[in-house]
């Protein structure tokens, strides 16, 4: 879904063959120890990238991803050339036309479009694995939500794409994956001097060019906001607008908050909401004796995931 809503490019992941562009897209993500490292200290120091800059992204890879863009920038233009106009409503669409007005030469637009891949692949990927582990260790909650989902289904037997968001239990479900599986930190570099209220003492002040990291995992984990923080329950999240409140406390951050908040947020939700009625309705889930039964994260992971991989066995129903 990502490659076609971004590129426009069917990356055929469900048959035989599919497009390399998964490979090499795991394959970025799955960096080796220097890189890690490297990024880390680029973390705490953005300056080191003024004295050295480390190649993140090996050569071979990175002409890949240029030559692919170059060949969808090649087949959108002769759209154009017989009279085409921009009508597909994807994201190399848009940035085709930010180019046009900015300038941008196709290594920057790559460059765009490879963030856009890159975070929108396999955290939603994740996720999706992380609320069917969590449901599959929980019968009672599974059958909620699959109650909940066959009450909203049509005469076809399928929810109508208007309707996914009148769904809160699974709503709730999603949310409280993402708090148990949080984003690890959030770094953000100060543009502004700011005095930060602490209520034990003198207040702090942040001095512009400070790099802050936001230990997201926390917040969201701080049994003073959600006791008993390691269980899962969706119930924190049934009150009304519980994940505005939470983040208005500063303590769920799940797609993050401000300006740079998610942009891939409602996409990431309305993929892992039809999958989740898709598979829900089809099969019961049930925990593989393979898969850990704590929350125990896998501590070199770029996206937080459970330690020894998630196995779940699908029972179809009938
Ligand atoms: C459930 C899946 C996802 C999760 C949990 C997630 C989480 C996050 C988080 C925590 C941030 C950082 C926000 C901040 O710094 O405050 C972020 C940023 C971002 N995400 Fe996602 N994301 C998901 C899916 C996606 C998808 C599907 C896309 C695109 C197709 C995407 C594109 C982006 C981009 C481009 C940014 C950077 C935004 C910026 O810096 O302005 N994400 N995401």
């Amino acid at each position: 879904m990502v490659t076609d809503c971004v590129l426009g490019l069917k990356a055929e992941s469900f048959t035989d063959e599919p497009s390399p562009i998964m490979g090499y897209i795991k394959a970025i993500l799955h960096m080796p120890w220097p890189s890690i490292i490297y990024l880390m200290i680029a973390n705490f120091l953005p300056s080191i990238r003024l004295f050295y800059k480390m190649r993140l992204i090996p050569l071979p890879m990175e002409h890949y991803f240029v030559n692919l863009m170059q060949t969808a920038i090649d087949a959108r233009q002769q759209q154009l050339a017989v009279g085409k106009q921009f009508d597909r409503g994807d994201f190399l669409d848009y940035i085709l036309q930010l180019g046009s007005k900015k300038n941008l030469d196709t290594r920057q637009l790559t460059a765009h479009i490879m963030t856009f891949l890159l975070d929108g692949f396999e955290t939603t990927a994740t996720v999706l694995s992380q609320v069917l582990l969590l449901l599959g260790r929980d019968e009672q909650v599974q059958q909620r939500l699959r109650e909940e989902i066959e009450a909203h289904l049509s005469d076809k037997g399928i929810i109508e794409f208007e309707r996914l968001n009148e769904l809160p239990f699974l709503d709730a479900c999603i949310h409280e994956t993402l708090r148990l599986f949080p984003l690890f930190v959030a770094r953000k570099l100060c543009t502004e001097p700011i005095e930060l209220p602490n209520k034990k003492g003198e207040s702090f002040v942040v001095e512009r060019g400070t790099t802050v990291i936001v230990p997201h995992c926390c917040f969201m984990l701080d049994e003073e906001y959600f006791p008993d923080p390691q269980a899962f329950n969706p119930e924190r999240f049934m009150q009304p607008d519980a994940v505005k409140m939470f983040r208005e406390q500063g303590v769920f951050n799940g797609f993050g908050d401000g300006p740079r908040i998610c942009i891939g947020m409602r996409f990431a939700l309305i993929q892992i909401k039809a999958a989740i009625i898709e598979v829900l309705t089809k099969f019961n889930i049930r925990l593989n004796p393979k898969t850990r039964k704590d929350i125990l994260y896998e501590p070199l992971a770029f996206v937080t995931t459970l330690k020894g991989g998630i196995w779940l066995d699908f029972e179809e129903r009938q």
